[in-house]
């Protein structure tokens, strides 16, 4: 069931944007370079379309972005919302919801994360394989019908796993992989939960993201996920942990992103999944 509310949404980001695109990326911090890179950019801030929220986070502008890069059409989401701003773990229902009205088959979600692991070093990128859902919260509580019931055996889409492995290899960008595992944030995790994360099977730790996959698979989008390693998990290290170290660690390993989006972007252009 579609809501008014979504309907409106999508009927009025499809006056602005024309040409229907097939792809969506959700921007994560320190991931601009991607807006930067687009061409043909319509800009539509998140406040202009119904239902969209506004995030409060300096370093999420919020705003959908169409256009193209190197030829290939796409949109952009510039800006998420994360449950930790309002309580509200539906607070990315609304665009998700409108990206599948637009026509959009294919979602692909980036974040900034800690790594468990030693060898995925801050700067990295790391596909996403799976995740683990450590907040107790779920976006479709309170939704209605069976389709509510949504499998999440293939979260992170196979198929679409293998061609950003590939895009990785083709365009010599390093691409690590490993479970993510949401935690609700603000704060940090402490040494303890990083060290109990470890035990339990997660590589990367991280404060958005597993909500929207869940709602994109309730749309019945195709879902990828790369994080940005931005620091090890906490305690690995003495360092103290902070916004502003996640966001300069994240413009280091910016171009390496940049690299790898490049060619998926161009790949899913000339090969749609
Ligand atoms: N924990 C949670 N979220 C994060 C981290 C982290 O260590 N780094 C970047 N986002």
């Amino acid at each position: 069931m579609i809501s008014t509310e979504v309907k409106k949404a999508a009927e009025y980001v499809r006056e602005r944007i024309g040409e229907q695109k097939r792809l969506a990326i959700v921007l994560g911090s320190g991931l601009g370079g991607l807006a930067d890179a687009l061409q043909d950019t319509i800009s539509i801030p998140y406040t202009e379309i119904p239902g969209f929220p506004i995030s409060g986070v300096a370093s999420h502008a919020g705003a959908l972005l169409a256009g193209h890069i190197d030829g290939a059409p796409l949109l952009l989401l510039a800006g998420r919302a994360h449950y930790y701003e309002h309580g509200n773990a539906r607070a990315m229902a609304v665009p998700i919801q409108t990206l599948k009205e637009l026509g959009v088959e294919t979602l692909i979600l980036t974040n900034a994360a800690g790594s468990l692991r030693k060898d995925v070093p801050p700067g990295a990128a790391s596909l996403i394989t799976d995740h683990i859902n450590f907040s107790g919260l779920n976006p479709l509580i309170g939704a209605e019908g069976n389709e509510r019931f949504v499998d999440l055996g293939n979260a992170y889409d196979l198929e679409l796993r293998d061609r950003i492995r590939a895009a990785a290899k083709a365009s010599d960008a390093v691409l690590h992989e490993g479970v993510y595992v949401w935690f609700s944030g603000p704060s940090f995790e402490t040494p303890a939960e990083i060290r109990a994360t470890r035990v339990l099977g997660g590589d990367l730790v991280g404060m958005s993201t597993v909500p929207e996959v869940i709602l994109a698979r309730h749309q019945g989008l195709r879902v990828g996920g790369v994080s940005l390693v931005t620091n090890y998990g906490a305690g690995m290290e003495s360092e103290v942990l902070s916004h502003a170290m996640t966001m300069e660690v994240a413009a280091q390993g910016a171009e390496n992103m940049m690299k790898l989006f490049r060619a998926i972007i161009a790949d899913l252009n000339t090969n749609p999944l």
